[in-house]
């Protein structure tokens, strides 16, 4: 530890939605989204001023235990994201029932947020399954810092790794890995530039094309010895693929081939160059990758004056950190090209992961907002519902219900995510708003929750917001959704579904301005919501209903330093602390696990893995798995707990440093021996597989 400490540095934090974090991913990651003014500017009626008038909790949750769907193979094949991609194969995989795990562990102590450790429980190994720069394809060049190319770029693995899907073949000893690339950390990547002096055009030019082919997804075929085994990945693998900000991809649905889609590239507006900022995502039943754009206004020099833009952007800008409007115009929305370019972003992305050659596309019946992510659940009649969630601070949550149902035709699945309505979430609560304090005290009748409505934003593939045409509300969702007065959430993260319940789980990371920008309400009940919290909802009307009852079931922190912190009722003083929840996923047995984004700045460790029982007396139970090392985040997770195995992608690891004075040396060490004046090799985000020792 002397000699990374020899690399530490004090470097600016700022106040950021995400609680105080480092400065430059800030800029980097959400283009300082919450330095600029709050683009929601609608004053939507929040619980304040509704409280009182709901209904009864417990009739609705009656009737939503009454309307329990019945578990099918497509939920465990999607959300529990067991083992294949066909779905109807799951049966003869042998899944195992709820609560059965392979997964026992021992939670292991917080980690603080100086050390630059990977760490796991006692049992456990862990080793790196791929990481920034590996070389995909048979001629790819190996990793070299010092000799990045944008062509060597787009042939490996690429940067600030995201969701993670890992799908093993029927064997299960072959199999594909998928995985967002959501942004790069250009300090650590490239040297330093000199104080007083800026970056020629082609250097910035340089800079920005290997950015380019650094984000994006990978798609790489893994192999290993049997089931419970560290994989490999495959350079050359057959279905190896990377997808980037030069990559083809088709708009499907509603707004496809509209006027607000059309750039001088694209007169047909069908055909949009590059995916941006895909940070979460799901994997539906039909083995296809979801993706969310989430972040995409910050590659951007935004034209506010243009119809819609200040409510994705906020402001009119002239450059970004990226610099790809100083050659690119399309990234320029000034241009009178380029002027609807943002509004082909921001959109859920759909990839085969089985067909290198196919056309990945762009859905925009799901609406068009900072996508986090999307997960599917096959309602009772079978149609698909996908859960999303905008994640701003004071945006909405939102649902996608297909027209059609879910077959046996794994090419009319390719299709369910392009016809459909679009819902936004409207919460109530129980209690009344006097009892809402912002301290996280519980009301009285001892938990935040209550009752809620989908609102529907088209009908029948149609606007229902009045004047709206379908088109506006599927490029300017945020407007629409603004318009049927949505519930301002605490920014939606990771919307999760339990395959074995049907619940569903809503990741809120934090909120620097509720209660004073957004008034306080029972579903986001804490003032300045530093530590964030999850809502558990229950669809009382079906999947692909409108009304839903929920509760919260955490309210994240640590106990030793804060008050009020609630982990649905198991004692506070057993649990691990948490913060800042970002990315779920559920095992076999049916708990949740989640991993956070914020740890560092908010309780001072290291970000981690974290699992949470969901019934029983252990319902509560914060454990923590995994922590990250320094400066990184934990994403992706994929819990494979019936064969005792745990993955997850490690993004911006050392993201505080600059190219000459790395402060993470994760996941490859030094490249000698650990003594003074050893040289550290650059960070590199990295997808880590957790095996049983
Ligand atoms: Fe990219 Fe909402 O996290
Ligand atoms: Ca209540
Ligand atoms: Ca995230």
């Amino acid at each position: 530890m002397t000699i990374i400490e020899n690399f530490r540095r004090s470097l600016p934090m700022v106040e950021h939605a995400r609680g105080k974090r480092l400065a430059v991913t800030c800029e980097l990651k959400c283009a300082n989204a919450c330095m600029k003014p709050d683009c929601n500017t609608s004053s939507n009626p929040t619980f304040r001023e509704i409280a009182g008038a709901a209904l009864s909790r417990r009739a609705v949750l009656g009737l939503g235990a009454a309307g329990a769907v019945a578990l099918t193979f497509s939920q465990a094949g999607s959300a529990g994201r067991a083992v294949a991609a066909d779905y109807e194969g799951l049966g003869g995989l042998g899944l195992p029932k709820p609560g059965w795990s392979k997964l026992p562990f021992e939670p292991i102590k917080p980690v603080p947020a100086n050390i630059d450790q990977f760490v796991v429980p006692g049992g456990y190994n862990w080793m790196p399954l791929i990481r920034w720069g590996d070389p995909l394809f048979a001629d790819a060049p190996a990793f070299d810092i010092a000799a990045q190319t944008p062509e060597a770029q787009a042939r490996q693995f690429g940067y600030n790794s995201d969701y993670l899907e890992i799908i093993p073949d029927k064997s299960l000893k072959t199999g594909v890995l998928v995985n967002n690339h959501e942004y790069v950390n250009a300090n650590i990547m490239f040297p330093s530039v000199p104080a007083g002096q800026v970056l020629p055009p082609e250097e910035v030019r340089r800079r920005g094309d290997i950015a380019k082919m650094a984000q994006g997804l990978s798609v790489v075929e893994i192999s290993r010895s049997g089931s419970g085994t560290p994989w490999s990945y495959v350079q050359g693998g057959r279905r190896n693929r990377r997808i980037t900000v030069e990559t083809v991809f088709e708009l499907t649905g509603p707004a496809a081939g509209s006027a607000l889609v059309k750039t001088a590239d694209d007169p047909e507006g069908r055909w949009v160059r590059g995916t941006l900022g895909n940070c979460a995502g799901g994997t539906t039943p039909w083995g296809t990758i979801l993706s969310g754009e989430e972040n995409f206004d910050g590659y951007f020099a935004w034209n506010a004056e243009a119809p819609g833009h200040a409510r994705y952007s906020s402001t009119s800008t002239t450059s970004t950190s990226t610099g790809w409007e100083t050659y690119d115009p399309r990234f320029n929305a000034h241009d009178a090209g380029y002027v609807n370019e943002p509004n082909r972003f921001g959109y859920i992305v759909e990839i085969d992961p089985y067909d290198p050659d196919s056309v990945p596309k762009k859905h925009t019946a799901m609406g068009r907002m900072k996508h986090e992510g999307a997960n599917v659940y096959v309602s009772k009649d079978r149609r698909v519902v996908a859960y999303m969630g905008d994640d701003q601070r004071n945006d909405y949550l939102y649902k996608f219900v297909s027209k059609n149902k879910i077959s046996a035709s794994r090419a009319k699945n390719m299709t369910l995510l392009s016809e459909g309505d679009l819902y936004v979430a409207k919460f109530s609560g129980d209690s009344p708003a006097n009892e809402i304090l912002g301290t996280g005290q519980l009301p009285s009748d001892g938990q935040f929750d209550g009752t809620g409505q989908w609102v529907p934003l088209t009908k029948n593939g149609k606007s229902v917001v009045p004047g709206f045409t379908t088109e506006e509300v599927l490029v300017f969702t945020r407007l629409a959704a603004d318009a049927v007065g949505a519930t301002k959430m605490d920014r939606p993260e990771d919307v999760q579904p339990n395959p074995w319940t049907g619940k569903v789980y809503v990741a809120l990371t934090n909120n620097s301005e509720r209660g004073t920008k957004s008034p306080l309400d029972e579903a986001n009940p804490v003032t300045g919501n530093r530590y964030g919290h999850v809502i558990e909802l229950t669809e009382t009307a079906g999947h692909a209903g409108t009304s839903f009852a929920w509760n919260i079931l955490l309210l994240c922190g640590d106990p030793a330093q804060v008050a009020n912190t609630y982990f649905a009722g198991f004692p506070a003083d057993m649990v691990s602390p948490i913060s800042c929840p970002d990315n779920l996923a559920f095992d076999a047995a049916g708990n949740l696990w989640i991993a956070t984004d914020g740890a560092p700045s908010t309780i001072g460790y290291n970000d981690g893995l974290f699992k949470v029982p969901l019934t029983g007396d252990d319902r509560g139970h914060v454990q923590q798995f995994l922590a990250v090392p320094r400066q990184a985040e934990t994403c992706g997770p994929v819990i494979h707990d019936w064969e005792g195995m745990v993955f997850v992608a490690v993004q911006h690891p050392g993201e505080g440093g600059t190219y000459e004075l790395q402060t993470s040396v994760f996941p490859d060490g030094y490249k000698s021996a650990p003594v003074p004046g050893d040289v550290p090799t650059a960070p590199r985000p990295s997808v880590v597989q957790v095996y049983r020792a």
